[in-house]
C-alpha cells in the first residue's frame, strides 16, 4: 500500500497585534530579537499565514496520510504568539488523513517559559503511539506510518537566556532513548524509519549548531533504513549524510519569502519518492 507524507517547517507566523504588551519581553534575548526583527527579518515572514493558507489549499488538492512538522511556528515564543499561532496550525495539522506529528523550534521555546506553553499548545501533535519510550522530557515520540513506515521525533530545541546562543542539543536521555528505540524489532524492520527534529542533524558550532551532532549520527550510522527531516535552515535542501547512503531533508521555511518550500514523500513498498513544493503564482505546487 502507497503512502504520502508531507513534511513543512519554519512557519513564523507573525506575532499578533499587542503581542509585545506583557512584562515577558523585558527579557534579554527578546530585546535583541525584537530588534533583529524589525530593521531584518520580519519583512520577509509577513505573509506567513497566506502561505500557511496555501499549505490548507494545497492539502485539499492533495490529500496526505501524515503531516510532519519541525517547528518555529513562532518569533518570540510569547504567550500572545501561542494562543493565536496554535489554533491555525492546528487547523493544518488536522488535515492528514491519518494523522501528524510536530516538534518546537528554537523560536518556539525561546525561554524557559516557552516549554511549558509549547506542550501545552501542541498537545494534540505530540502524542506518542509509543508513549512509555519518552524520557522526562516528553520525548521521543513515535508514530506508526502504516505497516512499512514509521517517525520518530526528538527535541533538539532549548531555551537559552542570552541572546548569541541558539545551539541545539539532543538531551542525552533522548539520545539513549532514540538508541533503544531503533534497536526495537518492531521499529529496526521498518523499511523506512523518519527521524525529525527541528535542528540539522549534521551541523556543527559551538553557538548556532547541534552540539552534539557527532554523537547522534555515530548512532545513526550503519542503519540503511533512515530518512532525516529537520528544519531551522530557511532554504530546502536534500543530501546524502556523509559517508552514508542516509537521505536528509531540510524543509526550508514554509512562509520565507522568495524560498517557500516543503517536501512531499510517496512511499511504496521500499521506494520513496521525494518532491519539493514551491510558492508559485499565489499557490503551492510541486516542483520536482
Ligand atoms: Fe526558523
Ligand atoms: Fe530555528
Amino acid at each position: 500500500m502507497s503512502l504520502r507524507i508531507l513534511h513543512f517547517s519554519d512557519v513564523h507566523l507573525p506575532c499578533p497585534p499587542g503581542a509585545f504588551r506583557t512584562p515577558e519581553i523585558f527579557h534579554p534575548k527578546r530585546i535583541a530579537a525584537l530588534l533583529n526583527f524589525y530593521l531584518r527579518r520580519g519583512s520577509k515572514y509577513a505573509d506567513a499565514l497566506q502561505k500557511l493558507n496555501g499549505l490548507r489549499d494545497f492539502l485539499q488538492r492533495e490529500p496526505v496520510d501524515f503531516l510532519l512538522y519541525t517547528g518555529d511556528t513562532l518569533n518570540f515564543g510569547l504567550e500572545r504568539e501561542f494562543t493565536g499561532a496554535a489554533p491555525r496550525l492546528a487547523e493544518i495539522l488536522a488535515l492528514a488523513r491519518r494523522a501528524s506529528l510536530a516538534v518546537p523550534g528554537n523560536h518556539d521555546l525561546y525561554t524557559a517559559s516557552s516549554l511549558a506553553l509549547h506542550r501545552r499548545h501542541f498537545a494534540p501533535f505530540l502524542r506518542s503511539d509509543l508513549p512509555d519510550s519518552a524520557t522526562a522530557t516528553g520525548y521521543p515520540l513515535v508514530r506508526w506510518l502504516g505497516d512499512d513506515a514509521v517517525a520518530i521525533a526528538f527535541n533538539t530545541s532549548r531555551p537559552h537566556f542570552m541572546f548569541w546562543n541558539s545551539s541545539g542539543r539532543v538531551p542525552g536521555l533522548e539520545l539513549d532513548a532514540l538508541h533503544r528505540l531503533l534497536d526495537r524489532p518492531e521499529i529496526a524492520t521498518r523499511r523506512h524509519i523518519f527521524l525529525m527534529t527541528h535542528y540539522p542533524f549534521d551541523e556543527r558550532g559551538y553557538f548556532h549548531g547541534l552540539r552534539n551532532s557527532r554523537a547522534l549520527l555515530a548512532l545513526l550510522r550503519g542503519r540503511s533504513n533512515l530518512v532525516l527531516l529537520h528544519g531551522h535552515n530557511h532554504r530546502s535542501y536534500t543530501r546524502r549524510v556523509p559517508g552514508t547512503d542516509t537521505p536528509l531533508y531540510c524543509a526550508g521555511s514554509l512562509s520565507k519569502a522568495g524560498a517557500e518550500s516543503f517536501w512531499l514523500f510517496d512511499v511504496f513498498g521500499d521506494s520513496l519518492n521525494a518532491r519539493r513544493g514551491a510558492w508559485h503564482n499565489a499557490r503551492f505546487t510541486l516542483v520536482d
